[in-house]
């Protein structure tokens, strides 16, 4: 994996356009697919049959962060649609360890992600079960929030645990990353940046995506 990965959220594309909107972020290391299901967020989006589709077309690899009630049952599925990686959040998962097999059995990186208030040190023993660790910047749930400062120190814990313990996961933000916010959270040990409106919300994606690049050094 590259120091800096950038992932544009299609949260911010043209839900109409989705082939063409994908056609756009050629240039990233991956997509980053928000599944939503209006209850453990207050938002709804898209689901199975979609990424499906998605994964069909795109020209980079899926990288499915579910906002959803019931990961165990519905993480797995994501997985058989072909997701290079599937991120599960803690607070709706009965069985993490188990659902992170599950899913690098299946094929997928394995993702987990904390919401903004969620403490990451309850799950440190287990960083060797995930390649990915999401670090919420926002609150879950929509797109164009601004960064949370207050996840810093979060960042860095979680960032000094992992090199700590000699691990190849990668931490991940999600939420508000601009090129401004992007320095402070690189600063603070991430390696995977998420972006909505910074990427789909400009003229020129591509160009936004090597700005963020240049940005996180
Ligand atoms: C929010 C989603 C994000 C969202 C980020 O809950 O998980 O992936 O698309 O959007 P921006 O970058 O606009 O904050
Ligand atoms: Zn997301």
């Amino acid at each position: 994996m590259r120091t800096c990965c950038i992932h544009p959220s299609i949260l911010s594309a043209d839900f109409v356009n989705l082939q063409s909107e994908l056609q756009r972020i050629k240039t990233a290391d991956a997509v980053h697919v928000d599944v939503m299901d209006n209850s453990f967020v207050p938002n709804l989006t898209l689901g199975l049959p979609v990424v499906r589709r998605i994964q069909m077309v795109s020209p980079v690899p899926l990288d499915v962060h579910l906002m959803i009630d019931d990961a165990d049952r519905w993480a797995p599925e994501y997985a058989a649609a072909g997701a290079a990686s599937v991120t599960f959040h803690a607070e709706a998962a009965r069985a993490p360890i188990r659902l992170a097999r599950e899913l690098r059995s299946g094929g997928a990186g394995a993702g987990m992600a904390l919401r903004p208030a969620t403490a990451v040190e309850p799950y440190l023993d287990m960083l060797c079960e995930l390649d990915m660790l999401l670090i919420m910047t926002v609150e879950p749930g929509f797109g164009g929030q601004s960064f949370l400062d207050v996840t810093l120190p979060k960042i860095r814990r979680a960032a000094e645990a992992v090199r700590g313990a000699g691990l190849p996961v990668a931490i991940q933000v999600d939420g508000g990353i601009t090129e401004e916010t992007i320095v402070r959270a690189a600063e603070a040990g991430a390696t995977v940046f998420v972006a909505g409106s910074s990427v789909y919300g400009v003229e020129d994606p591509e160009a936004a995506i090597a700005g963020l690049r240049r940005a996180a050094g």
